[in-house]
């Protein structure tokens, strides 16, 4: 992490925020998104997902958007996988970091992968496997998402020991972090810190990402809950785009520019610059007539005489 950011913030939009959308967002525009996102000092952007086109039509370009994101200098670039087939397309395309995704819930599991969890671990035990015999240089960070950690729409609530069980099969895999997701919302700040203190125990130090949905607009309370126990790794989306498409009533991310501006107003660095990330917005904007945007930070603006973290770590 450079030293002077203190949270590492990751856009997850271009992902989660457009598999739910049914009409197709040009290429080119993904690109400018990401583009202008990374020029605002997003460190990491997930840019779009290794599934079956057939499954999710916005994904048919993954491979163009792999390859203008990969020309950005500086940015981190991650793509979602869910199989070994994924991880294939990832290694050939040199993404940065691939993002595979399992869920705590047997039933979510089934239907979003339709696989077993055991079926899912052992898929990730020959992706690490795999990925640690490509040439040094050539290797992708893999990095594990553990969904419905917090609830689950057709389970209801996991449990901490269920969730811990599942996080310790994944560390045990090898991979490089753990992604502990709030996928349908269900979450709260006491939830949050008792499953991210249990999940961070087990595993050691690998190191864990918070990812938010803000369906009931627990969001930005259970980061303040996940940053007490340490998380500085956070998932959100410009405009709190997403929801999972085989998780009824999943809806949007944290938003980007509410959980930046948290951040910086907390004295916590994470080199996005406000005003350029607002300005993104333009972009989702002119692609999604009619979409619902969300965002308070982008409606209000700055308090009179806000001096952000890195002034007042400079005075
Ligand atoms: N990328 C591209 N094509 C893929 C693929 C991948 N990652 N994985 C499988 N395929 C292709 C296979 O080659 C096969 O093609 P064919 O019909 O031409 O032979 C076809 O898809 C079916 O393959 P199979 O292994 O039987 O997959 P499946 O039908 O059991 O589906 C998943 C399993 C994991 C691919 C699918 O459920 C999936 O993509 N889920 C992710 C859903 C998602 O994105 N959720 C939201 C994010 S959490
Ligand atoms: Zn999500």
């Amino acid at each position: 992490m450079s030293a002077n950011i203190d949270v590492r913030v990751r856009e997850v939009g271009l992902r989660d925020g457009l598999q739910l959308i049914a009409g197709f967002f040009p290429t080119a525009e993904k690109l400018a998104w990401i583009r202008a996102e990374a020029a605002a000092g997003v460190p990491e952007i997930e840019v779009t997902s290794y599934v079956p086109p057939k499954l999710i039509p916005q994904f048919v370009d993954a491979a163009e958007v792999t390859r203008g994101a990969l020309g950005i200098q500086g940015l981190t670039v991650v793509a979602l996988i869910p199989n070994l087939k994924g991880a294939e397309r990832g290694f050939s395309l040199g993404v940065h970091k691939l993002n595979f995704v399992m869920s705590v819930s047997r039933t979510h599991n089934l239907k979003n992968v339709r696989r077993e969890r055991e079926e899912s671990v052992a898929d990730l035990r020959r992706i690490v496997e795999l990925r640690n015999a490509l040439p040094e240089g050539a290797r992708p960070l893999v990095a594990a998402g553990l969904s419905t950690a917090l609830g689950c729409s057709f389970e209801g609530r996991q449990s901490v020991d269920e969730v811990r069980r599942w996080a310790a099969e994944l560390a045990a895999s090898g991979v490089g972090e753990i992604v502990v997701a709030d996928t349908v919302g269900y979450g709260d700040p006491a939830q949050v810190r008792a499953v991210f203190k249990a999940v961070m125990a087990e595993i050691g130090p690998i190191p864990v990402a918070a990812h938010f949905h803000d369906t009931r607009g627990t969001g930005l309370a259970n980061v303040a809950a996940a940053l007490d126990c340490g998380v500085r790794r956070f998932d959100a989306s410009l405009a709190g785009l997403g929801g999972c498409p085989f998780a009824p009533g999943a809806t949007g991310n944290i938003v980007m520019d509410d959980l930046c501006f948290m951040l910086d107003s907390m004295g916590l660095s994470t080199g996005v610059d406000l005003g350029k990330l607002v300005a993104v917005r333009a972009v989702l904007e002119r692609n999604l007539a009619g979409a619902e945007l969300h965002g308070a930070f982008a409606r209000a603006g700055l308090p009179r005489n806000y001096r952000s973290a890195a002034e007042r770590m400079h005075s």
